[in-house]
């Protein structure tokens, strides 16, 4: 028999002083869909995810809250993970920053990139973006400042520090990407922005800060901390190294994470990688952002929707499909709660929930030798492999329930009596394709898919309540 392939699927490592909203939740939602959609598939998968817990961004809301930095972060570390264990995230483990057994791993990294003769010391001059804890270059300008974050947080920064020598992997990067046959970075559009932005020309970057405490000392200068984006990248490595069993992981097969981290880790996060002499990962997927009733989500705006609001209304596996239905891939999508009642209702409460009730009534005591699904459709994994996942969802609605609504009011199987041959088989029909849909949305729905399989698995019996329950006005 073949070794079982691996599968390492990571998201971003979320800043601890953020309360996770929508845009988290997104990431770690198809993360969690590629895991579970592997693991189907029969491969041997570790799903990574956790938080980003130094620098000075976080120090400066310990600060605020008066407490220590490392108690601020074990105050609130576990809210990121309550918030995915509520929405049934099947990650492997939750990474901190904070622990040791990362840190150590970040020390013996960067210490073989120093022995390797890419770390100088050298002065920093320049803009400092503490929102995105960015070394802001001028192509990250807008007006003189950080067009993420609010004005305030672009500060002037004058530092003695310690540079990597990005500049010296730009030919063997551009190489790299030219010659790539697997699209490792994707979609193509990112690529070329990559290319393009490393044949403008490259400066070395500083990788570590001499008046930020809360980081982790550089290990032959106590004096001063690693840079936060230098720590925290390694995360996708380090985990491997100390979680049991994992260290054969590395390199990841697919990173997950939104635009605005793009250049962090198609460039910088590759040349530590090649600096340090490892692997360099298979697949980088760049997904766009979701806007709020078409505006920028943001703490000032008010307007950032929680995964507890999405669940409270919709439950777990509806806010799923929400999220991978209005899933903003190449293009920023707009989303809002009450388009969000309008789709739930459409897709799920009327059409896939309304379908299963019918069928259920219509073969009561009936049982059908239709087989268990265990093999996904091959134009299914041609959307997966594209990460089409509004297509692969589409894809499903239009071959297996809207054919089944079709058929049903078609034949009208209720006009029928009990053992009319049409009736039957109509209803076997559409058996087998509630069936094949369950498989099919269990990566994204995967309560739901089970509770399908259970209805209609064995003797059917009509359902004492909706899977879908409409939502109150
Ligand atoms: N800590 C860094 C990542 C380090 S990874 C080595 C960071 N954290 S973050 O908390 O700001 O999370 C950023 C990620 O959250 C984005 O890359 C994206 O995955 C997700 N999103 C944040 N806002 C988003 C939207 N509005 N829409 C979709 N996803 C977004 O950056």
């Amino acid at each position: 028999m073949d070794k079982q392939k691996k599968f390492y699927v990571t998201t971003p490592i979320y800043y601890i002083n953020d309360v996770p909203h929508i845009g988290h939740t997104c990431t770690t939602v198809i993360a969690d869909v590629m895991a579970r959609y592997r693991r189907l598939k029969g491969d041997s998968v570790f799903f990574l995810t956790g938080t980003d817990e130094h620098g000075q961004k976080v120090a400066e809301s310990a600060e605020k809250d008066g407490l220590e930095p490392q108690v601020y972060c074990d105050k609130i570390a576990p809210r990121f993970k309550k918030a995915w264990v509520d929405l049934n995230i099947g990650f492997d483990f939750f990474i901190r920053t904070t622990d040791s057994r990362h840190k150590k791993v970040v020390c013996d990294l960067l210490q073989k990139v120093y022995d390797n003769g890419d770390v100088y010391r050298g002065k920093y001059e320049g803009l400092y973006c503490v929102g995105c804890e960015k070394f802001l270059t001028e192509s990250d300008l807008v007006d003189g400042k950080c067009p993420i974050h609010p004005p305030e947080r672009t500060i002037e920064q004058v530092e003695e520090n310690w540079f990597f020598k990005l500049s010296k992997y730009v030919p063997q990067l551009i190489k790299l990407i030219e010659n790539d046959k697997t699209n490792y970075i994707f979609p193509e559009g990112k690529r070329t922005e990559v290319l393009s932005k490393l044949k403008g020309g490259v400066n070395d970057i500083s990788i570590s800060r001499a008046n930020v405490k809360w980081g982790i000392p550089v290990p032959w200068d106590k004096t001063q901390t690693i840079y936060v984006w230098f720590d925290a990248l390694i995360n996708y490595y380090s985990a491997t190294q100390f979680v049991d069993k994992k260290k054969d992981f590395w390199p990841a097969d697919l990173h997950l994470l939104g635009k605005e981290i793009l250049w962090f880790h198609t460039v910088i996060w590759q040349a530590m990688l090649l600096s340090a002499g490892l692997f360099l990962p298979k697949k980088v997927y760049i997904h766009s952002f979701y806007m709020i009733d078409g505006q920028k989500m943001s703490k000032s705006l008010g307007n950032m929707i929680s995964p507890g609001q999405l669940t409270d209304l919709f439950g777990i596996d509806g806010t799923k499909y929400l999220i991978m239905s209005s899933f903003p891939g190449e293009n920023d999508s707009d989303v809002g709660i009450e388009r969000f009642k309008e789709k739930y209702t459409a897709d799920l409460a009327n059409n896939l929930g309304n379908l299963i009730s019918r069928v259920a009534k219509l073969s009561e005591g009936l049982s059908f030798k239709t087989e268990k699904v265990g093999v996904f459709d091959k134009k299914f994994d041609e959307f997966f492999e594209k990460f089409d996942f509004c297509g692969a969802i589409k894809y499903i609605f239009d071959k297996w329930i809207d054919t089944s609504n079709a058929e049903l009011n078609k034949i009208q199987p209720w006009k029928l009596k009990k053992d009319d041959k049409k009736r039957v088989e109509v209803l076997e029909k559409c058996v087998k394709n509630l069936r094949k849909t369950a498989f099919h949305l269990s990566v994204i729905m995967p309560s739901t898919g089970e509770r399908i399989e259970e209805i209609f698995e064995g003797e059917i019996k009509a359902l004492k309540n909706p899977l879908f329950p409409r939502i109150k006005k």
